[in-house]
């Protein structure tokens, strides 16, 4: 194994995109960001030093960080923001890990901007369980915004109402023909007639749910979240912000050029998005000029039965070893809610539902992120930033009719809290996820950091024991998971990962409205079970 090293210049840059130029946050002067490479078992060090005016920290999606919870990189979670002229380095090993992660800004909505591919590869000689692709390629799905996303998540906060939607999706930075002055601002690849592409699906978007597809080709899916998967074929995939996928295509049309297309899904009714897809060429070397140029079948942007289909195909390739006991069973409700206006912001305007302002929780406590590291506050037992009292209960329970509640509930009121889960070493952990339904229904990409967890059940309406089919033998094992619209979604894992780990929604609005708690997961005994002390560099609040 070998040590990589890297240098992170945050900065920002002039960019002019969608017919507007403007200055945004990037890596290296990239955009999207560099690409970090390794190999299972490598050892990561990446110096970040913040060239910009903003809060900066990195988080390094999917990495498990073994006894490394200090280098994890969620804002006032693991860490404060590395601010203004001040630099980090991150250092840890893609132990047992290996596939498609990224890596991303955790603060503020920044991660519009500064985001990019971390690929590790099997040990040398380890071959893909699949045929040997001709060639990869890295896809990453995002979301674009003309203003600054800074002020943007501030403008959004203080008015108390829903967020304006991306002003484009973007494949690799780029919105492509279907928007304003972006006919070459496209992003291209040339593929050889009769070759097979393992493409590396990254979504690293703010607000929306995606399909991919690519124009009359099939995928086949061989990795979800960084773990092999049986082989799964299917016309389009759908990605929540946070997860990734290698998907298996081979060049088998006429000579021409396809869209690959990345087009919106929104589950809940009546959210105002955008309907318009971001497209790149696979483009068949030859002379494609007046040949094919077709655009793929993207499902309509509610299409809820396309999601399940393609949960349902995502198995690990091999059985796998869930603990069928269970020492802590949670329940974790996720939904939005609508506080009452109480203008504690100055600008507060109060233009959520009911003049009210939009809020989500967890079990109906709205996250409220700590003035000083959590990690840190819980490591020297400094008292004050937060409470150990995540509630057990959820709160009320709302009935679903056909995915859809009942009834708005006139009071959708949340509390707000620093609240955490605090796991022994070693716990055998189940948790239901339930979409409350309340204010509306959707779908919540909910990532857990530091593990990965198997799937081992999801359904619609409310989760009920008896009904509720698990599947133990072979679950996806995944670090973000899709909590069905209106419906709940089951995980296990053990809790052997001392730290403190962020767990919420992956869309940023959600996020940003609290729609988060944080698990606390003791030290073991010995010292590989032990979170060691804190990097003497470690950021100051
Ligand atoms: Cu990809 Cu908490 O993040």
């Amino acid at each position: 194994t070998l040590t990589k090293f890297y240098d992170f210049k945050v900065k920002t840059m002039r960019v002019t995109k969608l017919c507007n130029s403007k200055d945004i946050a990037v890596v290296n002067g990239m955009f999207p960001g560099p690409v970090v490479h390794a190999q299972e078992g490598d050892r990561i060090v990446v110096n970040v030093t913040n060239a910009t005016p903003f809060n900066i920290t990195i988080h390094w999606h999917g990495v498990r960080q073994i006894l490394s919870c200090w280098y994890d990189g969620p804002s006032y979670i693991t860490q404060c923001p590395i601010q203004s002229g001040q630099s980090f380095t991150y250092e840890f090993t893609m132990a047992k890990q290996k596939g498609t992660f990224f890596w991303h800004a955790h603060v503020s909505w920044l991660r519009a901007t500064v985001y990019g591919a971390l690929i590790v590869y099997p040990k040398t000689g380890v071959p893909y369980p699949f045929k040997k692709p001709d060639k990869e390629h890295i896809i990453i799905l995002g979301e674009y915004w003309v203003k600054d996303v800074v002020q943007l998540e501030r403008a959004t906060m203080d008015s108390g109402g829903a967020p304006p939607h991306a002003d484009a999706y973007t494949i690799n930075g780029r919105p492509g023909p279907n928007y304003n002055c972006s006919k070459n601002d496209v992003y291209k690849i040339d593929v050889v007639p009769g070759k097979t592409y393992l493409l590396r699906l990254i979504h690293a978007g703010i607000n929306t749910e995606s399909f991919f597809a690519i124009a009359n080709h099939k995928l086949t899916i061989v990795e979800a979240d960084a773990e092999y998967t049986k082989p799964f074929t299917t016309d389009r995939v759908m990605l929540g912000p946070g997860q990734t996928m290698n998907v298996l295509v081979t060049a088998d049309q006429p000579i021409g050029r396809y869209s690959m297309a990345m087009g919106p899904y929104m589950s809940a009714k009546g959210v105002y998005f955008q309907n318009i897809s971001s497209i790149a060429y696979f483009q068949y070397s030859g002379n494609v000029l007046n040949s094919l140029y077709l655009n793929p079948n993207l499902p309509t942007f509610n299409d809820n039965l396309v999601v399940k289909t393609v949960m349902d195909g995502l198995r690990s390739l091999n059985p796998v070893n869930v603990s069928k006991e269970i020492d802590t069973n949670l329940f974790v409700t996720v939904g939005l809610n609508v506080q009452k206006c109480q203008s504690k912001r100055p600008n507060q305007n109060c233009q959520g539902l009911n003049h009210g302002v939009m809020a989500a929780s967890m079990n109906n406590v709205s996250f409220v992120k700590p003035k000083i590291s959590l990690l840190e506050a819980y490591y020297k037992k400094i008292n004050g930033s937060f409470t150990e009292d995540f509630p057990k209960v959820p709160p009320k329970f709302y009935d679903f009719v056909n995915g859809a509640p009942n009834s708005i509930p006139n009071n959708t009121q949340s509390l707000n809290g620093t609240k955490t889960i605090v796991l022994e070493y070693g716990t055998r952990v189940q948790l239901i996820f339930q979409d409350t339904g309340t204010v509306t229904t959707e779908n919540h990409p909910i990532h857990l950091h530091g593990y990965s967890f198997y799937v081992v059940g999801y359904g619609s309406g409310n989760y009920d024991p008896k009904t509720a089919n698990f599947n133990l033998v072979d679950p996806p094992y995944m670090n973000t998971i899709g909590v069905p619209v209106g419906g709940w979604a089951a995980i296990r894992f053990v809790a052997d990962n001392p730290g403190v780990w962020f767990m919420h929604c992956h869309l940023d609005i959600h996020q940003s409205w609290g729609l988060s708690t944080a698990i606390i997961v003791k030290n073991g005994k010995g010292d590989l079970q032990t979170l060691p002390q804190p990097p003497a560099d470690l950021p100051r609040c």
